[in-house]
């Protein structure tokens, strides 16, 4: 390679690194909602994810929940959706005034495609599976992926900073921006300095937490109101209200985030992971339920 390829390859390589910043959880969050989220689906729910599954899953939700964030060049569109922002300083959330993509499209963002893929999913049991015009197997992926990304709470950030994104810090000694710190910097630090460094001891600690000390709140975090199957729009309120209470708060550029930050942080964290897998597993439930329902019917 001459030295033009060269500075290409490195080119690509810091646009990787920034696309990256820019996509979902980080692959350990994802993994583990999805993980998470397992230990609550009912047998007909499981079978039904199973069924679904790629081959590449190995029987497991938690091993594709991350496929979006790998697919996000190939399916160009699909970007957007990942995340739903509010004007700046705005520490509320509304589907129509913030649901679109940056042309104006609405419904194009993340709350948006939860409605969509569990439309989809939900079709599953109207029509048969053969004859669904879509492809499950990605609408159950997606879901599972979309449904985390809507609890990260800077997922629903301000507009102007693209999320935090725009808004660099130092992560101790390392460079990086807000948005990063809470896709991957806080639940990585928390891997090394509490779970050596170990994912599954960390998800067995969040596993715990939420018999031991959530379990009165378990039942508010599944409820969807209206007997509705899915309920994107309290996510992204409270995720922006986080965003603003613990995100963004003494964070501003070039600010250095080391243990205050992240001590008081990690709960944050560490809950809303667990929100997302009990939500992920009740609203596969409710799609995978309503069959018999129909079929009883
Ligand atoms: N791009 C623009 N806003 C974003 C956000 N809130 N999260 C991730 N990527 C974004
Ligand atoms: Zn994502
Ligand atoms: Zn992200």
């Amino acid at each position: 390679m001459g030295v033009s390829g060269l500075l290409w390859a490195v080119r690509a390589l810091v646009i990787l690194q920034f696309v990256t910043g820019i996509l979902g959880w980080g692959k350990e969050g994802h993994y583990a909602t999805c993980k998470i989220a397992e230990g609550y689906l009912t047998a007909e729910a499981l079978a039904a994810v199973k069924e679904l599954l790629p081959e590449s899953a190995e029987g497991d939700l938690a091993n594709v929940c991350s496929w979006p964030d790998e697919i996000r060049f190939h399916y160009h569109w699909s970007s957007a959706l990942h995340y739903v922002d509010t004007p700046d300083f705005r520490c509320n959330y509304e589907y129509c005034r913030d649901c679109h993509d940056s042309s104006g499209r609405k419904d194009r963002c993340v709350t948006g495609a939860i409605y969509n893929y569990t439309n989809q999913l939900s079709s599953l049991y109207q029509n048969s599976k053969s004859e669904s015009n879509y492809n499950l197997t990605e609408a159950l992926m997606f879901l599972s992926h979309f449904i985390g990304d809507a609890h990260q709470p800077l997922h629903v950030g301000f507009l102007g900073d693209l999320g935090g994104n725009t808004i660099q810090v130092r992560w101790y000694r390392r460079k990086s921006n807000l948005h990063h710190v809470w896709d991957n910097m806080i639940i990585e630090s928390a891997l090394k300095t509490f779970y050596s460094s170990d994912l599954a001891t960390m998800i067995r600690a969040i596993q715990n937490n939420i018999t031991e000390n959530w379990s009165n709140q378990q039942p508010l975090w599944e409820h969807c109101a209206h007997n509705h199957t899915v309920c994107p729009n309290p996510y992204a309120s409270e995720s922006i209200s986080l965003a603003c209470k613990y995100a963004y708060k003494n964070a501003t550029p070039g600010s250095t985030l080391e243990d205050d930050y992240f001590l008081s942080r990690l709960p944050i964290v560490e809950k809303r992971l667990a929100q997302g897998g009990i939500r992920l597993a009740a609203t596969l439930n409710r799609i995978f339920a309503s069959h018999v329902k129909i079929a009883q019917a």
